[in-house]
């Protein structure tokens, strides 16, 4: 699909639906986090295609850890397993990756990899690609509150731009577009803060079913919609 207009800097997409497709086909859970990560790879390389600035990728909620132990570790071998065999690739066409969330709770091996991964692409200057691993909205705004503290911030000194840059986040801008799969309308703890004056994309597509046609038909439909900041839309024209 061809895409003329403006196109979101940063789009994040909680990808979900994994275990109903696979359920739906009598497959084990894990079979639909293996066919997600495929479509993660096909999605991730349409946002390259795209232009993007940034794409975040909820992949690992910090309440996820409360699924059975078999489905955790299983799903940690899959992200071992894509960390050690595809990131060469994206590294190569310039990526830069990064984290956000508690990640030193992942495997030790898996953390590493992280590290190492984030690492190579640093001196990249194509998408920046974030990867969302033990990560809640909630617990990453408390994390930022307990970094303030414990830097002396005066009261008076701590505005919206300075609790930004305590972030997991910090750095990037705020996602333009969030994307969430399988008809759930819900944003399940993830970019709190930052959604403030996102624009939503609901589909009932299950996530091992989206594709790249579906992606560009999301950004399409972004370029649609009017955002308005709370403003007049003349103003607000001004600032995107
Ligand atoms: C999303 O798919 C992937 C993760 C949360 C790891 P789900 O596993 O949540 O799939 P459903 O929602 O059960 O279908
Ligand atoms: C959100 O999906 C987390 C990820 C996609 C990684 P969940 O499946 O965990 O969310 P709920 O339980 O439906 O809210
Ligand atoms: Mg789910």
């Amino acid at each position: 699909m061809f895409l003329s207009g403006k196109i979101p800097k940063h789009v994040a997409i909680i990808m979900d639906g994994n275990g109903r497709w696979a359920e739906l086909r009598g497959l084990p859970r894990i079979e639909g986090h293996k066919r997600g990560a495929e479509r993660t790879r096909e999605i991730i390389t349409a946002a390259v295609e795209s232009g993007l600035d940034s794409l975040t990728l909820y992949a690992f909620s910090i309440e996820n850890w409360q699924r059975p132990e078999d489905e955790v570790s299983m799903l940690m071998k899959l992200l071992e397993y894509y960390l050690k065999n595809e990131f060469n690739n994206l590294i190569k066409r310039g990526i830069v990756f990064r984290t956000i969330g508690e990640t030193w709770r992942l495997p030790a091996n898996v953390h590493g990899l992280l590290r190492d991964v984030e690492e190579r692409s640093r001196d990249n200057n194509g998408l920046r690609l974030v990867l969302a691993l033990s990560y809640g909205g909630r617990n990453e705004i408390l994390r930022a509150i307990r970094k303030i503290i414990a830097s002396n911030v005066k009261p008076d000194d701590l505005n919206e731009r300075c609790f930004e840059s305590f972030l997991d986040t910090s750095g990037l801008s705020a996602p333009d577009l969030i994307i969430r799969s399988s008809g759930e309308k819900r944003i399940s703890n993830f970019l709190l803060w930052q959604s403030a004056y996102s624009e939503f994309y609901f589909t009932d597509t299950l996530w091992p079913d989206f594709t790249r046609d579906e992606f560009f038909l999301a950004l399409h439909e972004y370029q649609m919609r009017e955002r308005r900041f709370g403003m007049v839309q003349s103003k607000a024209a001004a600032r995107i």
